[in-house]
């Protein structure tokens, strides 16, 4: 099976939960873990099931202005560093550019605050909603991970991203 992850991360926690949600996939999957911006424009024609995630901003998926707010903050904040390729495009840019697929298989999550989701929301809806737009099949509900008020992953959630990601591989295979 070939999977591919697509996320986007301003500061880097989407991006360590995309990689340890592959980790989990393999051996069962080919996982190729992308950024967003390279996979704008690019056929899923070979590809089996499509893992997609990023930062909750301002209760949802991020937007332009969300991002460039994200990244006037790391230039404050000695402690924010910028991941590779911050300054691209976000989901929303893709799934605009994006046609119809045919009942690919896919799964949505997010990285959020760890508080109560009625404070915080949740990316991961949004991006499920545009999935089932697109006509990709969903596989499992929409996941979040957590991060400290610090911005930093909470202890456990890499791990729990491998887990969840294998529980994703196993749902594909039965779907
Ligand atoms: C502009 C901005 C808005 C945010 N809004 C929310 C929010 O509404 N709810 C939430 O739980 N977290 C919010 N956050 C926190 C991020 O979701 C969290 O830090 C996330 O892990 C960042 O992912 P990244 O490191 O991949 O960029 C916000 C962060 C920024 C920079």
């Amino acid at each position: 099976m070939r999977a591919w992850i697509v996320y986007e991360s301003m500061f880097g926690n989407t991006r360590t939960i995309a990689e340890r949600i592959g980790d989990g996939m393999v051996p069962d999957a080919e996982v190729t873990v992308l950024r967003v911006g390279e996979v704008i424009g690019r056929s899923l024609d070979d590809v089996d099931l499509v893992v997609v995630g990023g930062p909750t901003h301002a209760h949802g998926m991020s937007r332009h202005a969300s991002r460039a707010s994200a990244a006037e903050q790391a230039g404050k904040d000695r402690d924010l560093t910028l991941d590779v390729d911050a300054d691209g495009p976000g989901l929303r840019e893709w799934f605009d550019a994006l046609g119809q697929v045919d009942g690919i298989r896919a799964a949505a999550f997010d990285t959020r605050v760890d508080a109560p989701e009625i404070l915080t929301g949740h990316a991961s809806h949004g991006i499920a909603k545009r999935l089932r737009r697109h006509e990709f099949e969903l596989v499992a509900e929409p996941e979040s991970f957590l991060v400290d008020k610090h911005n930093a992953l909470v202890h456990g959630e890499d791990d729990r991203a491998a887990e969840w990601g294998e529980a994703v591989v196993a749902a594909t295979l039965v779907a």
